[in-house]
């Protein structure tokens, strides 16, 4: 007898929607070796005790780097980036600006609790040092109920599971909806692992992107 729970199927498709984008972007050693040397000695300046951080715990510094101008290089790169994120999401306006930025320090055996960075569009991290043990960051699910019931499954994927861990390394730079929430697990190894946080938002807001959408053009 035909099996007919395959044969009545003339044709089938997965829709898959409203996708959560971070891009991933590795720099170049020429690029990465001499800026963060720069960074490093700018962090350094800032807080002469930076190589003497507890085990367990973090530093961060204040919350301009923008303004600083060892970062401007990284910060053309960060925007140039975010421009092309807006290009490719077809968003209509593309004036964005860097609204914050500070430096997190985490000594061995320090984490970062789950968090998302309100009132911003996009944010992201670029990392000053990695090594491994300290070299993942974790994306959560931010859509809560899929967590109501979660069945054991067989192999992790994208498709079941409340949790990303992207692995990253010296030089990387991710960007992200600011709204995604995200956290970093104890530093398992014997150095520190930095790393340069940002927000991004669109410049005069609420000129220019928050009046109403059936507005006459
Ligand atoms: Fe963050």
């Amino acid at each position: 007898m035909p099996d007919k729970t395959e044969s009545w199927i003339e044709d089938s498709d997965i829709l898959s929607f409203f996708p959560t984008c971070v891009w991933s972007i590795q720099s170049t050693p020429a690029f990465h070796q001499p800026l963060n040397a720069r960074i490093r000695e700018a962090l350094d300046q800032m807080n002469p005790e930076l190589a003497d951080i507890p085990p367990a715990r973090s530093w961060q510094s204040g919350q301009d780097l923008q303004e600083h101008e060892e970062f401007a290089e990284l910060f053309a790169c960060v925007l140039a980036t975010a421009k092309k994120i807006l290009k490719f999401l077809h968003i209509a306006y593309d004036a964005v600006e860097i609204t914050g930025s500070w430096a997190n320090v985490n000594a061995p055996g320090a984490a970062h609790a789950m968090h998302n960075h309100p009132n911003n569009y996009l944010s992201g991290v670029y990392y000053v040092q990695t090594q491994p043990g300290a070299d993942t960051i974790n994306f959560h699910d931010p859509r809560l109920q899929t967590g109501i019931i979660r069945p054991p499954v067989t192999e992790l994927s994208t498709h079941n599971t409340d949790q990303v861990v992207v692995e990253v390394s010296t030089g990387k730079l991710l960007m992200f909806p600011a709204w995604l929430t995200h956290s970093v697990a104890p530093n398992e190894s014997g150095e520190m692992r930095i790393s340069i946080s940002f927000n991004i938002m669109f410049s005069r807001f609420t000129e220019e992107v928050s009046k109403p959408l059936w507005g006459d053009e």
